[in-house]
């Protein structure tokens, strides 16, 4: 069943109270008179907006199911869980021509500035997987590395997502009383402001900056997984603290797929941060592990595109401040990629759910291939 299908049943219910009430006395009609299956004609008279949420309905609409056409006050009928709701056909894959390497890892500092205040087995676990990413990377032999990260330390001039066009990156993890832990990196100036281009080509907001001083973000990841420092790197830093929006992250990433497909180059992308933790004071050192299985679940199957249909609130709440970072991953490599998750660990002493995981662009171009000989598009 087609998600804006059962959004439009909805909507055409909600402006028809006579619809509504035949729906209802019928559902088996519910095909002829409002355009869905008789089991999803039931899940929304049922006021289930759990499920319609799980298939990319806002909340403000599935609101509508159990407040107005139920008359149920409390909104007694959902319990706010995560659901991955598998019943949806997967799409088609349709990966970028040039992205060699997609890949996502978490970039605490603690890990390289105090690894001690961790468990020493899950630390161990936990390298254990940036140890197969990296090798991940260098069997890719990119041309170039865009990097996501979210900003921490750095004063841009706008709260747009930042694009690095600068020559070279320089940062240490001063901060972290640890200056010894510095990075000095080779930028790509031309292909990011290709990039650039590409992202205000499609209507959204986007900062270049020459100089973005490199921190934990960048520095904790790519110290692990670089495969060569001479490899051209792109950072491109979002702003959660000024704007956070899922459906701006997914699109930023939509935006690059042309200019990527376009470009001749071999295109790694990695994003970083999260999952779950919380900076604001109070909340520090809290681990959502039930949420971070759910996004790591949606990974699996296919379904991490879901994720940028869920509004901010959620998000939030279970301390996803910096999944906007895997989201532009997940629109540049478009639907139905499934993520081979190579370790989880939630570690409260340095304050989150940390994961390393590979997004499986073989298996996609193949089920692509696969798809088109069976005649899809
Ligand atoms: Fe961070």
């Amino acid at each position: 069943m087609d998600k804006n299908a059962i959004e439009q049943a909805i909507l055409a219910m909600a402006r028809d109270p006579e619809l509504l009430e035949q729906v209802k006395a019928q559902s088996s009609r519910a095909p002829e008179l409002v355009g869905v299956d008789q089991e999803w004609a039931e899940t929304i008279l049922s006021g289930n907006r759990d499920r319609l949420r799980a298939i990319g309905l806002n909340d403000g609409l599935t609101i509508l199911v159990s407040r107005w056409f139920n008359d149920d006050l409390g909104d007694a009928a959902s319990q706010g869980g995560f659901l991955v709701d598998d019943s949806q056909p997967l799409p088609n894959p349709d990966v970028p021509t040039g992205v060699v390497f997609a890949g996502g890892c978490s970039h605490v500092p603690d890990l390289l500035a105090r690894p001690e205040i961790d468990p020493p087995d899950a630390v161990a676990r936990l390298l254990d997987g940036y140890d197969r990413l990296k090798r991940d990377i260098a069997a890719a032999d990119p041309d170039v590395i865009l990097v996501t990260a979210d900003c921490h330390f750095q004063s841009f001039a706008t709260g747009h997502t930042v694009i690095g066009t600068g020559a070279g990156h320089l940062g240490s993890m001063e901060f972290f009383k640890r200056g010894d832990l510095d990075l000095s990196l080779t930028g790509r100036p031309d292909f990011a402001r290709e990039l650039a281009a590409a992202v205000r080509g499609a209507g959204l907001e986007v900062e270049e900056a020459d100089r973005v001083d490199l921190d934990h973000g960048l520095i904790v990841p790519l110290r692990l997984l670089l495969p060569r420092p001479d490899l051209p790197v792109i950072p491109i830093i979002t702003q959660p603290h000024r704007s956070f929006s899922p459906f701006n992250a997914r699109r930023f990433g939509e935006a690059l797929r042309g200019v990527v497909a376009e470009s001749g180059l071999k295109v790694a992308f990695l994003a970083t941060g999260g999952l779950s933790h919380w900076l604001d004071p109070g909340h520090f050192g809290g681990v959502d592990v039930e949420f971070d299985t759910y996004i790591l679940k949606l990974l699996e199957t296919g379904r991490g595109l879901d994720l940028c249909s869920l509004e901010p609130y959620p998000l939030l709440a279970h301390g996803q401040y910096e999944i906007q970072n895997w989201m532009i991953m997940l629109g540049l490599i478009g639907p139905g990629v499934h993520g081979d998750v190579y370790t989880y660990e939630p570690m409260e002493a340095s304050g989150g759910g940390w994961t390393v995981v590979a997004m499986d662009l073989a298996r996609a171009r193949a089920e692509r291939s696969a798809a088109v000989g069976a005649g899809a598009s």
